[in-house]
């Protein structure tokens, strides 16, 4: 039996449940391991030759170099990779909630990035890092947990918000949405990627007043 809709649609009802009520994500955060976790050996493959990551990179042209960015929900570290790539003096973290994605993503350290880049097991929905900590922050397919990422960002920090298949991701938020949620957190400088079918938003969190 082919699960792999039935896994879409959970994760998209997931994401709409979570972002209007956050709180309910204690309900949902088992079976969103569990789900993720099972997917994790062929995660590369379900991505492979696929253009998954065109919106987040596109999206990171237009930002400052960061001295420590964080990926959040980064599976096998697809997007932490990329930032490392393009940041050659950045220090990278990529979180994800699956320990069997993590290994993955472990696994694919080499000896040149190993001093710069690590991954994490940690819930985004409740960080183990201090205030303000990260200059650059990124989500590619991966629901937003909004005061968490207000709180970690450094004030005039950037965040990233990607999606592979635009509006037919199974994890998917409305630009609309974002940017409501964002802006009455003090967000701005909004701008909108298109790469078909990938769409990101790039936004900045204000400075101090
Ligand atoms: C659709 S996958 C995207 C993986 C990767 N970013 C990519 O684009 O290939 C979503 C990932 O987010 C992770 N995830 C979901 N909720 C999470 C949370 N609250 N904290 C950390 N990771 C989470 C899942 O385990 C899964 O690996």
């Amino acid at each position: 039996m082919n699960l792999q809709p039935l896994a879409r649609r959970l994760s998209r009802l997931t994401t709409d449940i979570v972002v209007r009520r956050p709180r309910l994500w204690f309900l949902l955060r088992g079976l969103t391991r569990f789900q993720f976790g099972r997917l994790a050996p062929q995660w590369d493959a379900i991505r492979a030759g696929d253009t998954a990551y065109a919106p987040y990179e596109a999206a990171l042209e237009r930002v400052d170099p960061p001295k420590r960015a964080l990926d959040l929900g980064t599976g096998t570290g697809g997007a932490a990779f990329a930032i490392a790539h393009r940041f050659p003096e950045a220090e990278v973290i990529g979180v994800d909630l699956a320990q069997q994605m993590i290994a993955q993503a472990r696994g694919k350290l080499t000896d040149d990035l190993a001093g710069r880049v690590r991954f994490e097991v940690a819930d985004a929905a409740r960080l183990p890092y201090g205030g303000e900590s990260f200059d650059l922050v990124g989500l590619s397919n991966m629901i937003p947990f909004f005061d968490e990422l207000e709180r970690v960002l450094a004030p005039g920090g950037s965040l990233i918000v990607a999606f592979s298949g635009g509006a037919d991701t199974p994890i998917y938020v409305p630009p609309e949405r974002l940017r409501e949620q964002l802006g009455r957190r003090g967000f701005t400088d909004f701008a909108e990627f298109s790469t078909d079918p990938g769409t990101a938003l790039l936004a900045r969190k204000a400075e101090h007043a």
